[in-house]
């Protein structure tokens, strides 16, 4: 029997939903949620995320600041904006999108938004509260997918999980958000021997390789009634697909997610919960001082 598909799409309304209801909270209080998003250069679909969430803020009601820089910027010149950014009180979240082009410091970068605007999870700070079970903003894609196991209420409690993807943004938060549930955790990498037997063991596969030529997740390589999460997004045959095909995986899986449809909405919803928590963050500290 075919399993349960995991819908993004209404997954993410539901969040969407509860974070319009937050903004009109806010709003009577005089705060209006305002996401500012760096974009440095002219990659194509860098620019597509980047309208996409801009549309997401616009349907809830955050305020939007748009930053586009041309791609010979230098990195002083990206930290002004981003100094600019951090000092500016309308400003609540601040998002550089990713990636940045060469003469540009990923790491440098990030770092110096201010953590409590740092919408993507992505400073040392929230990183190393999150480590610590403390975080308030967590990076999108992970927290999205937790969101998918609370909507369909999967207990991770002793499920072992492989984790296929040890990125800042995707790998590393989400190891450690299935460990605070109790999960077992098993983090792969393009170097861990024997990939398919550890899949076949696995309760749940969570995968963002992006690269079929690379892997590529098939139906014998999961263990019946298994949960399948497919993080990754590109284009294959003229398609754009995962790194699993939904329709092979979902006659064995218990659960899946589809692509597109899947993961992919999720964390632009979630990035609409981070402004509004740190709309509520940056508003309360400020009326501390
Ligand atoms: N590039 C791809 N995904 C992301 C994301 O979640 N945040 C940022 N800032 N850049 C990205």
């Amino acid at each position: 029997m075919a399993g349960i598909k995991i819908d993004g799409k209404e997954i993410a309304q539901s969040v969407k939903d509860r974070v319009k209801e937050a903004v009109k909270v806010l709003n009577e209080q005089n705060i209006n949620p305002c996401l500012a998003t760096i974009l440095v250069g002219d990659n194509p679909a860098s620019a597509t995320y980047v309208r996409n969430k801009h549309k997401a803020c616009e349907e809830v009601g955050i305020v939007t600041k748009d930053h586009k820089l041309s791609s010979n910027i230098t990195q002083t010149e990206l930290n002004a904006l981003v100094d600019s950014l951090n000092k500016d009180s309308s400003v609540h979240g601040i998002l550089v999108q990713l990636p940045l082009p060469d003469q540009l410091n990923e790491f440098v970068t990030t770092s110096r938004i201010s953590p409590l605007k740092d919408v993507d999870g992505l400073t040392p700070y929230n990183i190393g509260l999150l480590s610590m079970k403390k975080s308030a903003l967590i990076a999108c894609t992970p927290s999205g997918i937790m969101e998918m196991f609370d909507f369909h209420n999967i207990d991770l409690k002793g499920k072992n999980v492989v984790l296929i993807n040890r990125s800042n943004l995707v790998g590393k938060p989400l190891y450690h958000l299935l460990l605070e549930r109790d999960a077992t955790v098993i983090n792969c990498h393009s170097k861990t021997k024997n990939l398919q037997e550890l899949c076949q063991m696995a309760d749940i596969i969570i995968t963002a390789v992006g690269d079929r030529n690379k892997f590529t997740l098939t139906p014998d390589m999961i263990k019946e009634g298994s949960i399948v999460i497919d993080v990754a997004i590109l284009r294959h045959e003229d398609k754009l697909v995962g790194d699993s095909d939904y329709d092979k995986i979902i006659q064995k899986a218990s659960y899946a997610t589809p692509v597109p449809g899947g993961v992919g909405p999720m964390t632009v919803a979630m990035l609409l919960k981070n402004t509004i928590t740190a709309a509520s963050l940056n508003t309360q500290i400020g009326k501390q001082y």
